[in-house]
Formats: structure tokens, C-alpha cells, sequence
């Protein structure tokens, strides 16, 4: 059962026709969506957006999480600007949820943020097809589900932006985390192609690629070792990354490689594979 949790009324998110400026996309008076908003990187975009003036819809699963952020931000004075919805990315039920609410409010959505997300470490070969297949569920087909759903609604914004949250291990991938590199490759493709195929309508794609990131992804790893850890050249806060897509959206970028370790494995591995195959080898 899928409940919106703060009851909103219709004309709480209300569209406004505005003209726009060609080089900033500007939050204020906007509608998005974020997925993956109860924790980590959605949770401190979502917050960053609604203090920018944006209306944003706030999914994921966890209802008590979404609660409390929404608590936070009508709290510190913002209205009430987000609202959130409990559900699955990878149920068409939450997809229908937001189409409808969409509809409700005028049937023009201004930002779609792809970011809920899942990872795994652990050998290819000792895995399971069960794991492979949830990972990409979540980080792959459910984006793509969702995205060509609510293209319509993207469309008839003027100025409209699907942002994909993707990782620099689409870029690069790592052994052990092969689920985890497939499913990102697959968004970095995928998010190319449509990027080509919107160009020239009023949308466009920013594919932004964080490196290690401070939050609760690595306590939800998929079918792995509790004691599992991951290799990284320093991290950072995950609402520094937030505040990173945030600008790279406004600067309406089509891709950002964040952080200097994430940049130096992406572009290492350009110029020279053997070498990046050498340092990450097991
Ligand atoms: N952390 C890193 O080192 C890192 C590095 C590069 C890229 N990224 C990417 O950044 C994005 C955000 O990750 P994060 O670091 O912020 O991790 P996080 O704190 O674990 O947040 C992940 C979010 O996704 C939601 N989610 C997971 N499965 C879902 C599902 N089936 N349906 C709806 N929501 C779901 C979670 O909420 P619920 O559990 O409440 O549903 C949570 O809000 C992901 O796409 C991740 O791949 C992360």
C-alpha cells in the first residue's frame, strides 16, 4: 500500500509559467522528483531543493525516514514543500503513484532525480543470479521504467532535467563489484543515448558520477560479507555531493566526475587501461 504521508493539498505544488534563463536552471518554483530520498545523497539533495524553492515529491521505501525529513524542513520554516510518498522504484505501483500525482498537480514535472540505489562486494563467481538481478533492478531498469513514464510530464515542462545519479565505477569498473559496475555502466549508456535523442526538446540529461560517498549504502550491501569493505581515495559527505549535482543541474552539465580520486580513476584509466588494470588488479 503506497500512502502519501503529509497531506498536501493539491495547490500546495503549484506550476507557474516562468521564463527562464538559457545558461542556469533555477529551482525556485519548480516540481521534482527524487528517488532514494530517505538517506544519504537524495535525502540532502531533496533538502538542498525545497531551501531553493523547489516543490519536490520524496520517495523510497522507509515511510518513518521520509517523515522526519519532511518534519525537518517544514520545521525549519520552508512550507511544506516536500511531500513524501512511501514505495518501491521497482514497483510499477509506484510509478502509477507518481504519474497521478503529477496529473494532479497540472501534469508538468520540472526534475526527475534517478538516485536510489543498491551495491554489492563480493566475487562474481560465488554470487548469486538473485543478487545480480536485484541490483539491477533498482540502479537500472527501474530509472529507465520510471524515466520513460514520466517523460510525457518532463516534456511539457519549458525547461525540464533528468538527472541520473551514476558513480565513477560507470566509468571505470573494479573487480568485486561487478553487479555494481554493470548496472552503472548501463545508466552512464543509457544516459547518453537519451540525452541524444532529447536533444533539441526542453530536456536534458546530466549523468553525475560520485566516487566513495559517506552514507548508509555500504550498510545495505545485497547478499555480501558483513565484513566486506571497499577500496577508496578518500570519500566525501554525501551532502557535499548533493550540493555538487545541485550545481552541476544548475549549470545544466550533461556529465560530472566528482571528487579527485573519482577523476583520477576515471581519466588514469583513459589515457593509459594497462596501467589501471595493473593497480586494480586483486
Ligand atoms: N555511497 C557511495 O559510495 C556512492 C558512490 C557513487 C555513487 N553512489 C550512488 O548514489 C546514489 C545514492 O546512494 P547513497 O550513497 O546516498 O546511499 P544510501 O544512503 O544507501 O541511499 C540510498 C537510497 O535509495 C533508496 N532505495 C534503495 N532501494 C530502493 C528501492 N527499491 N525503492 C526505493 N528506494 C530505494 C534508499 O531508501 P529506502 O531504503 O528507504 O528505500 C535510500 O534512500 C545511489 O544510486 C548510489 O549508487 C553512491
Amino acid at each position: 500500500m503506497l500512502t502519501p504521508l503529509v497531506g498536501m493539498q493539491d495547490a500546495d505544488i503549484t506550476l507557474q509559467s516562468r521564463p527562464h534563463d538559457l545558461a542556469h536552471w533555477n529551482p525556485s518554483g519548480k516540481l521534482a522528483v527524487v528517488t532514494g530520498a530517505s538517506s544519504g545523497i537524495g535525502r540532502c539533495l531533496s533538502k538542498r531543493l525545497t531551501e531553493a524553492g523547489c516543490r519536490v515529491i520524496a520517495v523510497a521505501r522507509r515511510a518513518d525516514r521520509l517523515q522526519s525529513l519532511a518534519d525537518e524542513i517544514h520545521r525549519d520554516g520552508v512550507d511544506d514543500r516536500l511531500q513524501p510518498i512511501r514505495g518501491d522504484v521497482t514497483d510499477p505501483a509506484t510509478h502509477d503513484q507518481l504519474e497521478s500525482l503529477i496529473r494532479s498537480r497540472g501534469g508538468s514535472l520540472d526534475l526527475l532525480v534517478n538516485n536510489a540505489g543498491i551495491g554489492a562486494i563480493g566475487s562474481f563467481e560465488e554470487a548469486t543470479e538473485s543478487r545480480l538481478r536485484k541490483i539491477m533492478e533498482v540502479n537500472f531498469f527501474a530509472p529507465a521504467q520510471l524515466t520513460r513514464r514520466l517523460l510525457p510530464y518532463l516534456k511539457s515542462s519549458d525547461d525540464a532535467v533528468i538527472c541520473n545519479l551514476g558513480s565513477v565505477l560507470g566509468h571505470r569498473a573494479v573487480p568485486d563489484k561487478s553487479e555494481y559496475c554493470a548496472s552503472k555502466f548501463a545508466m552512464h549508456g543509457w544516459s547518453d543515448s537519451l540525452r541524444a535523442e532529447l536533444a533539441g526538446t526542453s530536456v536534458r540529461v546530466t549523468l553525475v558520477s560520485p566516487s566513495t560517498t559517506e552514507s548508509e549504502f555500504f550498510d545495505v550491501l545485497v547478499d555480501s560479507d558483513a565484513n566486506a569493505t571497499s577500496k577508496s581515495f578518500g570519500s566525501w559527505p554525501a551532502d557535499r555531493v548533493a550540493a555538487a549535482t545541485l550545481a552541476a543541474i544548475g549549470k545544466r552539465r550533461s556529465e560530472v566526475i566528482l571528487s579527485l580520486g573519482g577523476k583520477l580513476l576515471v581519466y588514469a584509466d583513459r589515457l593509459c587501461p594497462p596501467l589501471m588494470n595493473w593497480a586494480l588488479r586483486k
